[in-house]
């Protein structure tokens, strides 16, 4: 097996006498390792003691309502709830009557806290150049854009933006400025296609679109404003098109709007107004298992309490925090994760705008240096990529400022789990392997770093609160070590609210399979310590580097090109991107096929389809 000489490599340099016999296969577990977190690290963990966490987590199982409550606590609300959960399967309620604001309490509440000038943002562009944003200057851009969206463009609650941006301070302006106003954000990759803007922003029926007119990656300029323009007569609901000018692009469409000229003139004040817990915070479109993408929709209120309590808890945040979670906000990892959950801690977050290997193999160490990054998020394939590209990248960087690393996205190899561990972390950060999904909203299966020992490849426990269980096809609790179907058996606040106008889809999807649970879709077991072992889906959605795709999505592309007559679409274990997509196709019988051309035309069919997501593939 290839990979074993280098677990056999890491285990021979540094780690101290294990007792049993390492078993090692591509996605299972080494069979002994545990790694307590370190006295010092719990010693000043905001949850650090053993025993009374283990109180809590049992309190919080009996009663995850009164926990959930509690968690509530960081959140400023403008009203109080009357009830803290309504829940009317398959639709749940939670702090009923409160009224809150999500960008007061990312940006007012720390201004009134004298936080102002403290660091919100630090963004690193792949040529190296870097920005700094205060709270302070945040939260006037987002106030300009508040005002501008309202009086320049009459947008009001329960409205719906599109916002398909870089990787950029301004695109967290944008999230931020519409949940400011109650309009409800659809944030589209910026990887997308503009076939899939369209059916985002029709779906939706989003009136504004936020974008720019480039992005950078890989040294190219990928050009947005181009794409949105391919599709915009399509998109009947758009009134405007707000433009970011990077490179000075002219507008010429009739919809097209200056970033910079419609804030200029904008107050940089604004009121932030109440809004009902249960008000649509965003939409966020995800694959499932048919070739539509759902529209998968949060709340304002418990996603709050579910992604601050994470953040805080599992990243164990502290106020000097440099905190660089690598997602897009394109994901859901970056809505949680680089936007809400932690800019309601008041924590330094950074960004980087480029591609992780770009242009050398060692810039996210790089980085990590430069900006002091104390907490690095990432996913498997990247921590593969880099394993693979070799310890000398890393070995130029000192790495000192790090002291916690998470995992997100897709199962982690234990392989990968300990070069993470040994190389980035220098054996002395603990590492949270995190499970979670765009429909949880927040992390609900991950290690609390100051009490839970960690085992490579296991996302360990549920999070306070979250009630999971593992069930065989008649959703009766497996046994120890038996494999079945990962549930959820208690609503949790951060929890989706629905699948935007598909009440029956939302049912079928999540509800259906074992009643009165939510069904993941992931398959799992859970060893006889009580540890969740995550084995990925168990439906027909592939996780290519950490992102979804439906099998059904990719084969709608294939057949909609004229040269095909049928498509199949599979996933196949890749040592990097945990899953490719491997595609069987039947060319129609009249086509003259130079079958070299073909695979080549189909790829490229694709990416015009639903983006440059899915990547190359390979065909069969
Ligand atoms: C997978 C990403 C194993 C899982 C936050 C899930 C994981 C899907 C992990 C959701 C993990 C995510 N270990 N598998 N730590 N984290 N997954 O919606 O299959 O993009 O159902 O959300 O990713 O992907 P999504």
């Amino acid at each position: 097996m290839g990979s074993l000489p280098v677990v056999l490599r890491i285990i021979g340099n540094s780690w101290k006498p294990f007792k049993e016999t390492y078993v090692c296969n591509r996605y299972g577990a080494l069979r002994n390792p545990a790694f307590e977190p370190s006295r010092a690290f719990a010693a000043e963990a905001h949850i650090g003691n053993k025993l009374e966490y283990d109180l809590l987590w049992k309190q919080a199982q009996q009663d995850p309502i009164a926990f959930w409550e509690d968690a509530a606590r960081n959140i400023t609300w403008f009203s109080k709830w009357k009830k803290t959960l309504v829940w009317k399967e398959p639709y749940a309620q939670w702090f009923v009557g409160a009224t809150t604001n999500a960008a007061y309490n990312c940006l007012d509440r720390h201004l009134k806290q004298g936080l102002g000038k403290k660091t919100a943002i630090l963004w690193e562009g792949e040529d190296g150049s870097s920005t700094e944003t205060s709270y302070e200057s945040l939260f006037e851009q987002v106030c300009q854009l508040a005002n501008a969206l309202e009086h320049k463009m009459g947008l009001k609650a329960g409205d719906t933006a599109a916002i398909y941006m870089p990787l950029i301070p301004e695109a967290i302006v944008a999230m931020l400025a519409c949940a400011r106003i109650g309009v409800t954000h659809s944030v589209i990759f910026a990887g997308f296609s503009g076939n899939a803007i369209k059916d985002r922003v029709n779906d939706a029926e989003s009136k504004v679109i936020l974008t720019a007119d480039v992005g950078y990656r890989r040294g190219q300029e990928v050009e947005l404003l181009k794409t949105v323009d391919s599709v915009i007569d399509q998109m009947p609901s758009v009134s405007h098109v707000v433009v970011l000018r990077r490179k000075g692009t002219t507008l010429l469409g009739p919809k097209h709007l200056d970033w910079k000229d419609l804030l200029k003139d904008q107050s940089k004040n604004h009121f932030a107004q109440p809004f009902d817990a249960e008000h649509p915070l965003f939409l966020l479109y995800t694959s499932g298992t048919t070739g539509k993408p759902k529209g998968i929709v949060h709340s304002t209120g418990g996603y709050l309490v579910g992604v601050s309590a994470t953040a805080k808890w599992i990243f164990d945040l502290k106020p000097n925090d440099r905190f660089w979670c690598t997602a897009d906000i394109g994901w859901i990892t970056g809505h949680s994760y680089v936007v809400y959950g932690l800019l309601a801690h008041a924590t330094t977050i950074v960004l980087y705008e480029g591609a992780p290997m770009h242009p050398h193999p060692g810039r996210f160490w790089e980085i990590i240096d430069k900006h002091r990054v104390s907490i690095l998020y990432t996913a498997p394939t990247a921590i593969r990529a880099f394993m693979r590209a070799g310890n000398e990248h890393l070995q130029k960087y000192q790495l000192s400022s790090l002291r916690l690393l998470g995992s997100v996205g897709e199962p982690i190899n234990p392989e990968a789990w300990m070069w993470y561990h040994q190389e980035v972390g220098k054996s002395r950060c603990p590492i949270v392997d995190t499970w979670w999904q765009t429909e949880t909203g927040c992390i609900l299966i991950s290690p609390l770093p100051g009490v839970i020992a960690t085992k490579p490849g296991s996302a360990t426990k549920p999070f306070l609160g979250i009630v999971a269980d593992i069930v065989n096809e008649q959703g009766e609790s497996c046994a120890s070590n038996e494999g079945g179907y990962l549930v959820i058996k208690h609503p949790w606040p951060s929890m989706l609210r629905g699948i935007f106008k598909n009440p029956e889809r939302y049912q079928e999807s999540y509800w259906s399979r074992f009643p009165g649970m939510y069904f993941t879709g992931d398959g799992a077991h859970r060893d006889d310590k009580g540890y969740f072992w995550i084995k990925g889906r168990v439906d027909d959605v592939i996780n290519v580097s950490g992102h979804r795709l439906g099998t059904m999505e990719v084969e709608s592309a294939l057949v909609s090109h004229p040269a095909v007559a049928e498509a199949a679409v599979v996933g196949k274990q890749d040592p990097v991107k945990g899953q490719a997509l491997v595609a069987f196709v039947t060319p129609k019988l009249e086509q003259k096929i130079a079958v070299k051309a073909l695979i080549q035309e189909l790829k490229d069919h694709v990416v015009r389809e639903i983006g440059r997501l899915p990547g190359p593939m390979r065909s069969s």
